[in-house]
């Protein structure tokens, strides 16, 4: 037996939690992914379909056609857009991009997950601003938090996991605090989702800022999450240098071609994205009868503050047949399904007592 007297991985790594895949549920109604619940966009299989074809040949390593296309529909140039295995895959490259030893990453907290998880493997330090009592991002000590060692600060809005958003006005003042020197995220995974006039679209208000990247996916309101497509728009010069990041072949020829095809569609994605939203109003409304300081959304997902109560919320859930996005000691999160999805939710929620 070889016996190993020092470990070559990473020890920092190890502050990481290992991922536990969830336990399947195979009748269960999801509601734990923030996915669409109406399957596929129409000509997205046959477009799968079609061009599984040629699978034995590589994609185009340039994703052409799909950057060809986001450009023309975003108004901006092909230079400027980068494409990845998902947005979760680009945020992943950016920051490879932007770990200098000593390099530092800002972002609201609670917010998406994954955040200090992909600062972490990358080897930048995480810092996590809390937010606002209202769940929203304090965007004032965001900016407050930046330092000399700031590379880059997230702004997540919509924000996951708790749906509020952050205003023209209060992002117009926040984009001036930040130096022009450090990177200004949004990560825009549920912008299509927003009916709120106050909430900009960060690519028409500043993408014409060299330090401004946007992160969008086809993962939610696409309702590609299986394929894996996201996108980013920047500054050519910080596209180039993430595309070095980016591992070669990211977006595989069927999301490329499903993704370009989506593109066609998007009055049935509009459609489908309004018929979720008059679900969410209705969720909310029904929500907030029972649970109190349930907060506004602008997502395809409500947050119900449930504190210590989130954990045994999201048991009895799963005891119903209903899986939610529990986290613990704090809220858990819930996807806006079919109507009857989320009357089974809401009957379940009816039915919990704490
Ligand atoms: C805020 C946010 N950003 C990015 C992502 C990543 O999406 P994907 O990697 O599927 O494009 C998610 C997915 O849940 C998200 O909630």
């Amino acid at each position: 037996m070889i016996k190993q007297t020092s470990s070559p991985l990473r020890a920092d790594l190890d502050a990481i939690p290992a991922y536990v895949p969830g336990k399947t549920h195979p009748d269960a109604v999801k509601l734990s992914s923030n996915e669409m619940p109406f399957g596929p966009l129409p000509g997205i299989q046959q477009a799968v379909m079609d061009a599984s074809a040629n699978v034995h040949r590589y994609p185009d390593m340039g994703v052409v056609a799909l950057r060809q296309a986001l450009a023309r529909r975003l108004g901006v140039t092909e230079e400027q857009v980068a494409t990845g295995s998902g947005s979760v895959g680009l945020l992943q490259h950016l920051l490879q991009a932007i770990a200098e030893p000593g390099a530092e990453v800002v972002h609201a907290w609670r917010s998406f997950e994954a955040y200090p998880i992909l600062t972490a493997v990358a080897g930048v330090k995480s810092v996590p601003v809390p937010n606002t009592e209202d769940h929203r991002h304090d965007l004032p000590a965001m900016a407050r938090a930046v330092g000399p060692n700031t590379r880059a600060v997230i702004v997540c809005n919509p924000n996951n996991p708790t749906g509020q958003v952050a205003t023209a006005a209060e992002l117009d003042e926040f984009v001036e605090a930040i130096d022009p020197n450090t990177l200004i995220i949004f990560d825009e995974a549920y912008q299509e989702f927003v009916t709120s006039n106050d909430v900009p679209d960060a690519v028409e208000r500043y993408s014409d800022r060299p330090n401004v990247v946007v992160a969008r996916t086809f993962s939610k309101a696409w309702g590609m999450a299986g394929l894996r497509a996201g996108y980013m728009i920047s500054s050519p010069d910080v596209v180039r240098t993430v595309s070095k990041c980016i591992l070669p072949f990211s977006v595989n020829m069927l999301a490329q071609v499903a993704a370009t095809a989506a593109l066609e569609v998007e009055e049935t994605m509009r459609e489908r994205v309004a018929a979720n939203v008059v679900e969410r109003q209705r969720v909310l409304a029904a929500t907030r009868d029972i649970v109190p300081g349930v907060p506004d959304t602008e997502a395809n997902f409500v947050w119900l503050p449930l504190g210590d109560a989130a954990a045994d919320f999201a048991a009895h859930c799963t005891a119903q047949g209903v899986i939610v996005r529990p986290f613990a000691g704090d809220g858990v999160r819930v996807t806006v399904g079919l109507p009857e999805e989320n009357d089974l939710f809401l009957r379940t929620l009816a039915s919990f007592e704490s």
